[in-house]
């Protein structure tokens, strides 16, 4: 049976040494040990989604195998283990990300859906015709139609601070867009299409002198970096399982609390009442009020196993291993003159987005695919980026911690022979 405390059950034994054992990890993930079209699977697409542990796998399989029932509900016992194993993983969650309370995690399908949620509660409740919200040229596009959305039902206005060459936020052009009329700031952590670490503590501070709140599209940071919400001091922060070694289908919002008791609900349903009777409904308590209908109970819980398992592995190691592998790669990819990189912020996390003179990304992704190495390409949801940068399309390698350096080379020898076969 899988109990609160089992969410926890990795144990620093797992992973005893000061640095990374890529190769003790690379076990822990069994879908890395494959062939794709004869050759070993090289898997650079982690921003778009990264790859389980076993013990994910495990706590998935062994949930439905022995736990599973509907959670808030029923007195019998598996009902009471699948509760406690849910609302477990949110104090493991609420720990992961330095929240105060538990009740400050809400439960929903991703990063998408956490940001529409606060969009759809928060967000309706305060803008008003002319009101305005800021967001980065840098966003990804669940960053900016839900705000999009929203100003077609309110009369406020997008904002758009811009970035510069080297797909970094321009600081004093967003401090200069806060003003009287602002009424929200809704931003990225770390870009998904360049990698670009925002400096919040910096933005978040420049917001809150004007009393403005700040959202946090965390995404593409939790599975890269320690995050804070107290040390960040930002309003609501959002992140998706999947891209943290976590199932898919489940994530988090964090809200501070008071935000949280003052919103009103965002779906209708069953366990988000406490009473409901024709005249006249009462809502739940948060975080529940947020929470309609059955959860992805196994997926919260597996995300807690996720979250754990990162913080086993020490976000020190990721981030220091992660730094050397890109470093590695950007060096290797700028010794290809055809190459240039798009995204070359000084604060980057492992994201390389880059074009080949003279073939399509779409073209590199395929040859690419045929040597077993999997990046994406396109526009990456952050259709404004390739405007920004006048390209339609770029490839991109975003990296793990259990990518090494040799699958850098192997993409690097990859792209030269794409680079040959289209000159000719
Ligand atoms: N947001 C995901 C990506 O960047 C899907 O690829």
């Amino acid at each position: 049976m899988i109990s609160a405390t089992d969410t926890t059950k990795l144990t620093n034994a797992d992973h005893p040494t000061t640095s990374l054992d890529v190769e003790q990890i690379r076990r822990e993930f069994p879908i890395l040990g494959q062939t794709i079209n004869g050759k070993p699977l090289v898997y650079l697409d982690n921003a778009a989604s990264s790859q389980k542990p076993q013990v994910v796998i495990d706590t998935l399989t062994r949930y439905y195998r022995e736990d599973h029932a509907n959670i808030h509900r029923a007195v019998h016992t598996l009902g009471v283990r699948a509760t406690e194993a849910y609302e477990g993983a949110r104090v493991q969650v609420q720990r992961f990300i330095g929240a105060e309370r538990a009740e400050e995690i809400i439960f929903v399908r991703g990063a998408t859906e956490g940001i529409n949620l606060i969009a759809q509660t928060y967000g309706r409740s305060l803008l008003h015709q002319g009101d305005e919200i800021v967001i980065t040229t840098m966003e990804h596009h669940s960053n900016i139609v839900p705000w999009q959305i929203l100003c077609e039902q309110t009369g406020a206005v997008l904002r758009v601070a811009p970035i510069n060459d080297d797909g970094e936020l321009m600081l004093d052009e967003y401090e200069k867009l806060l003003g009287p009329r602002t009424k929200l700031v809704s931003i990225t952590h770390v870009s998904n299409a360049l990698g670009t670490i925002v400096p919040l503590r910096q933005v978040v501070a420049a917001a809150h002198d004007r009393g403005i709140g700040v959202v946090v599209d965390g995404a593409q940071a939790t599975p890269h970096m320690k995050v804070d919400v107290r040390e960040l001091d930002c309003e609501f922060y959002t992140f998706s399982s999947h891209k943290m070694f976590g199932p898919t289908g489940v994530g988090a919002v964090y809200g501070k609390f008071d935000l949280l008791e003052a919103m009103p609900p965002y779906q209708g349903g069953g366990e988000m009442i406490k009473s409901v009777t024709f005249e006249k409904t009462t809502y739940n308590d948060v975080p529940h009020k947020f929470e309609a209908g059955t959860p992805n109970i196994a997926g919260v819980i597996g995300f807690a196993v996720a979250a754990n398992y990162l913080v086993e592995i020490g976000f020190d190691r990721i981030a220091a291993y992660e730094h050397e592998l890109l470093s590695h790669a950007t060096e290797m990819l700028s010794k290809v003159s055809e190459v240039r990189l798009i995204g070359t912020a000084a604060e980057k996390a492992a994201v390389l987005s880059f074009v080949v003179n003279g073939v399509h990304a779409h073209d590199v992704g395929t040859i690419l695919d045929s040597e077993g190495i999997a990046v994406r390409t396109g526009h990456h949801c952050a259709q404004p980026v390739m405007d920004r940068f006048a390209v339609p399309a770029t490839v991109r390698a975003s990296l793990a911690f259990y990518n090494t350096p040799a699958e850098i080379d192997a993409m690097v020898v990859a792209l030269r022979n794409v680079i040959k076969v289209f000159s000719g």
